[in-house]
């Protein structure tokens, strides 16, 4: 029975499965510890995608939340793409319908529209380009014209638009996780550790990025964390990242800026899932071809930049 199974001896059951199937696991970095160790490769949302693009493997078993899922599906539709918990959405990829859209690309007529990564496929069809936390900027110079629609992120529309002299017209949705960490919770943690540099994610509110030393994507907080000179450092993120944090440089100290600052939907997956989701090949995530070929024109051309 699986249910017996201790995470060494499920680990070891997913590891053949991985072999029998010919998949990869590929893993984002707030995913559970375990699950991390059990990837082949844990990372961001642009480098998941990248990554997603270019698997050799038949099956890949994505380890995050829906949209994560649909787009390496749309990158490699040849591919049999798993989400060991299809429950696993992002609240904020909700909060813009493709409808929605549409209407609100009427009421702003000839301006490019940027769609955050963390958006459904439908929506990701009815936009330009797309782009993610680490490459937001670039995308959006990368447009043509002066006004930009943005959706959904208004936090990180604000924190994009600082750094462009572009206008960026942003939709009203956010994060919760990272909308819940406040400025009052940064000056806490700053009293407690005042040494600690602050890095906080660009899906955090203005004031909190005001606050900050850095403003980074999940993956480049990683590489910055292997190079930063500072030893006491407090993370304004999903809190999941502190795991790959600490494990990659165990000399340094990593405090979550917000202790309850968990995202529930990615916490849906855990080993007994990945275990299932390999034994049993549920769980597909699929695309129809139509939304899925006007997606990945979109994402295509962020990979691109
Ligand atoms: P990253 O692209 O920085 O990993 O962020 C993804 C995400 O969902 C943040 O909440
Ligand atoms: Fe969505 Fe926020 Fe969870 Fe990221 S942390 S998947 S943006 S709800």
């Amino acid at each position: 029975m699986i249910e017996d199974l201790d995470k060494g001896a499920l680990s070891q059951k997913i590891r053949e499965l991985k072999k029998k199937r010919n998949a990869i696991i590929l893993a984002h970095n707030y995913q559970i510890g375990e699950v991390q160790e059990t990837a082949d490769f844990t990372g961001d949302s642009l480098e998941l995608s990248q990554k997603a693009a270019a698997v050799d493997e038949d099956v890949i078993v994505f380890c995050g939340v829906h949209f994560m899922a649909e787009t390496a599906s749309i990158l490699s539709p040849q591919k049999t793409v798993l989400l060991p918990d299809l429950h696993a959405g992002c609240p904020m990829a909700d909060m813009v319908t493709v409808s929605e859209l549409v209407e609100w690309k009427k009421r702003w007529p000839g301006r490019p529209v940027v769609c955050y990564v963390n958006t459904s496929a439908e929506v990701k069809a009815e936009c330009d380009i797309c782009c993610t936390s680490s490459n937001a900027v670039k995308v959006v110079e990368s447009v043509q014209g002066r006004e930009v629609l943005f959706a959904p992120d208004k936090n990180l529309a604000a924190w994009t638009a600082r750094q462009t002299s572009k206008t960026i017209i942003a939709w009203d949705g956010y994060c919760y996780v990272h909308n819940n960490i406040l400025a009052r919770d940064i000056r806490e943690k700053k009293k407690m550790f005042p040494e600690a540099e602050v890095w906080v994610h660009p899906e955090c509110r203005p004031e909190v990025i005001d606050l900050a030393d850095k403003v980074l994507s999940t993956g480049k907080m990683v590489k910055e964390a292997r190079v930063t000179e500072a030893r006491d450092i407090i993370i304004g993120t999903e809190a999941g990242i502190i795991y790959r944090l600490k494990k990659d440089n165990p000399e340094k100290n990593f405090y979550p800026a917000h202790d309850m600052a968990f995202c529930a939907n990615m916490k849906k997956i855990t080993l007994k899932k990945v275990y299932l989701a390999l034994d049993q090949m549920i769980h597909r995530v699929e695309v129809p071809p139509d939304t899925a070929d006007r997606a990945r024109g979109a994402i295509e051309k962020m990979v691109r930049l």
